[in-house]
């Protein structure tokens, strides 16, 4: 392998890491929810042991997929985006390089924590507070990396990608640090600061906002970079983006209780929860349309960049997402689709569909630039990795809607005496099928990753007159 390419302005070294790591995780957290995946079509794949358990390995794929995968991807490209955008190196290498080991060094601790079944119960927060203290300083070390940055551009404003990963690194801290707020009575054991309804409406707040601010707005912050940059064109709208954001983050704080549906919680915060969750599709698609409208007069290069591709069937995802989102959270058709598959296809139309697919644009993007090469290795191959996600995404988000309406019209049917007239086994069998389409759908889309990691190496290692292929016009200027 050459030697690590240098930038001699910009700190390359952490973004190269975190795009790298971002491969690496989407790899392993890819795996594992492939494993839970078959384990729902064979339950014996637990192999009887306690950390095998779907109940210990679910969590395990949740946090490595949004943390590990997605938070590598958004630390890459923020911190890349950020010195581009303001034309100035990061405020400090060796912070930067403490906010990588210090995330990595997460990570590894979920990952052997979360087996072995140490957790504090909430979705989406359950490692234990001696590694929520840890998040919490690395965060203030990135936000320190990251806003110091700022501080120091070279231009006048501030390129609206960076006021949306803005709004993520403050709005999670913030989150982080309520949602987390325990008391520890062992080193592997705390208990909530809040009790009953006032816990799970925090957690909810926290998780439908983990939803809206790490997978959201993080990602928007990328879209609104790496679309225009791939496509060679301004973003259609900067008065939109900046209605956009603003719309974006008032009205997403506040829908958090569409997920506590007829609970304990009062019924006027649930209806508040709902209504705002159907005016967050104005925003929503405020985003998408100025995403998508960016490619205007260069809708052809669709036909010969898959990067491109990857950018804005994101964007297509992220349209479908979010008008599926509001409807669900009316509570009509909630009851319908709460505790059933719907909400599994719902969650993986955003995270493949969206999240995946715009972070897997975005990295193409990067690795060439991060190994001061011209290009990728293949084309080719991201062509196939391409058609592997979409397809991929596609078996998945459509085997987990007709299970979840097959499930939530079989659990509400009833006879003419009032008894039920399936039982839940029986809705359990008629899902079979479906988990094993989904099954198949996911395991296509991680062995497109693998397509992608073997690229990365030969582009990692590769002479440029090596290359394999012609690589059309994908040069990427560093
Ligand atoms: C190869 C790709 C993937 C496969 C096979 C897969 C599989 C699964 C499975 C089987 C579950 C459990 C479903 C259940 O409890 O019934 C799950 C849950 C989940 N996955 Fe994935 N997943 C994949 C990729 C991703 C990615 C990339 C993300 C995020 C960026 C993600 C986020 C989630 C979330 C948030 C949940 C919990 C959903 C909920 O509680 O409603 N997954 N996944
Ligand atoms: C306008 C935007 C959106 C709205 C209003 C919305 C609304 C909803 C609703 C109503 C649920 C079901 C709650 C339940 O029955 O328990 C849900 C679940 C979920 N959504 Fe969305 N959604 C939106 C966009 C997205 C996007 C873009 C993503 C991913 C990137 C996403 C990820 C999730 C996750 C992970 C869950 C499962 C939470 C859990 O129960 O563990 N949502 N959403």
């Amino acid at each position: 392998m050459n030697q690590p390419f240098e930038h001699p302005v910009y700190n390359y070294r952490v973004v190269r890491q975190f795009t790298v790591m971002t491969v690496v995780w989407g790899i392993v957290g890819m795996l594992v929810g492939v494993l839970i995946a078959a384990q729902l079509v064979w339950p014996a794949l637990n192999f009887d042991t306690p950390w095998l358990t779907f109940s210990r390995l679910r969590p395990l794929h949740t946090n490595a997929v949004i943390f590990a995968f997605g938070g590598s991807a958004l630390f890459a490209s923020s911190l890349y985006v950020v010195q581009r955008t303001c034309q100035a190196r990061l405020i400090s290498d060796s912070l930067a390089s403490f906010v990588f080991w210090g995330w990595q060094l997460v990570i590894v601790l979920a990952a052997i924590t979360l087996p072995l079944g140490i957790t504090s119960s909430k979705e989406y927060a359950e490692l234990e507070w001696p590694i929520d203290i840890l998040i919490t300083i690395v965060w203030v070390a990135y936000a320190i990396v990251f806003f110091g940055t700022i501080t120091k551009r070279k231009t006048s404003h501030i390129y609206v990608a960076n006021w949306f990963f803005a709004a993520f690194i403050i709005t999670v801290a913030v989150l982080h640090v309520v949602n987390s707020a325990a008391l520890p009575v062992s080193l592997v054991k705390s208990y909530s600061a809040y009790a009953g309804t006032t816990d799970a409406m925090v957690q909810w707040w926290y998780g439908h906002n983990a939803v809206g601010f790490f997978l959201t707005a993080g990602f928007l912050g990328i879209m609104y970079y790496f679309v225009p940059k791939q496509a060679g064109r301004p973003v259609y709208s900067y008065r939109l983006s900046i209605v956009h954001f603003w719309a974006l983050i008032a009205i997403y704080i506040w829908a958090g209780p569409h997920h506590l549906h007829y609970t304990a919680l009062p019924d006027w915060a649930q209806s508040l929860g709902m209504v705002m969750s159907l005016i967050l599709l104005a925003p929503s698609w405020g985003g998408m349309i100025n995403g998508m409208m960016t490619l205007s007069g260069a809708w052809d290069k669709l036909r010969t960049d898959p990067i491109l591709r990857f950018l804005v069937v994101s964007l297509s995802f992220y349209g479908m997402s979010t008008f599926e989102g509001p409807m669900m959270a009316i509570k009509t058709v909630n009851a319908l689709s709460h505790y059933t598959d719907w909400t599994i296809g719902h969650v993986h139309s955003g995270a493949l569909g969206w999240v995946a697919m715009v972070s897997i644009g975005a990295i193409y993007h990067l690795l060439p630039i991060m190994f001061g090469k011209k290009r990728m290795y293949s084309v080719g191959l991201i062509n196939v990795h391409f058609w592997m996600s979409t397809i991929g995404t596609v078996l998945y988000i459509t085997s987990m809607w007709v299970n979840g309406i097959l499930q939530g019209l079989m659990w509400r049917a009833y006879n003419n005496d009032g008894t039920l007239t399936y039982s839940f086994a029986e809705a359990v069998e008629a899902s079979g099928p479906g988990y094993v389409v989904r099954l198949i759908g996911g395991l296509i889309f991680f062995l497109g990753m693998l397509v992608m990691a073997y690229n990365m190496w030969q582009t990692s290692r590769v002479n440029e007159t090596e290359s394999g292929e012609n690589n059309l016009a994908l040069a990427q200027p560093a």
